[in-house]
């Protein structure tokens, strides 16, 4: 099956809703293969986001990212990296499809509540950034 990474971002945290987006996660049949709290450092945020280190808002993002713990995780589901981006919803969440999760919990298109991978190479990078090979299970 295939693999793609999550992490629930500071707004998720602050808010408490660990819980419930863990659980629209895991009904919707992704296993969890490997989780932890963690909290990026500026420098983890400027290369785990590097793509967009050109755009107007590379700075807000990095505070955001860096300002609190998140849930990071690696998911594992047939189909994974499409079938999450599909659960999670727009990056806009007024755009978002009912039901999803940004449209549940997200609050603006800056604190979108979750990330998701947008390609099976990036999951793979972006699960090393996070996980050491015997934390994936
Ligand atoms: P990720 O799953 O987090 O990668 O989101 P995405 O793939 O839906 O969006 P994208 O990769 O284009 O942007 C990465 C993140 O940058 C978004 O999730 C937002 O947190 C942030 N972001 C994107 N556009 C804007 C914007 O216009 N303003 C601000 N403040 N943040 C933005
Ligand atoms: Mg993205």
């Amino acid at each position: 099956t295939d693999r793609t990474f999550t992490m629930l971002k500071p707004d998720s945290v602050e808010k408490g809703n660990i819980g419930p987006i863990l659980e629209k996660i895991t009904s919707a049949g992704f296993r969890i293969a490997a989780m932890k709290l963690t909290q990026m450092t500026t420098a983890d945020a400027q290369a785990f986001y590097a793509v967009h280190k050109e755009r107007p808002f590379f700075g807000e993002l990095v505070e955001y990212m860096t300002r609190g713990p998140i849930v990071a995780a690696v998911l594992e589901k047939d189909n994974a990296v499409e079938d999450f981006r599909t659960l999670i919803g727009a990056t806009n969440p007024a755009e978002a499809a009912e039901g999803t999760i940004r449209k549940l919990y997200a609050a603006s298109i800056g604190e979108n509540a979750v990330h998701g991978s947008d390609s099976d190479e990036n999951a793979e990078i972006e699960s090393q950034f996070h996980f050491a090979g015997r934390e994936i299970f």
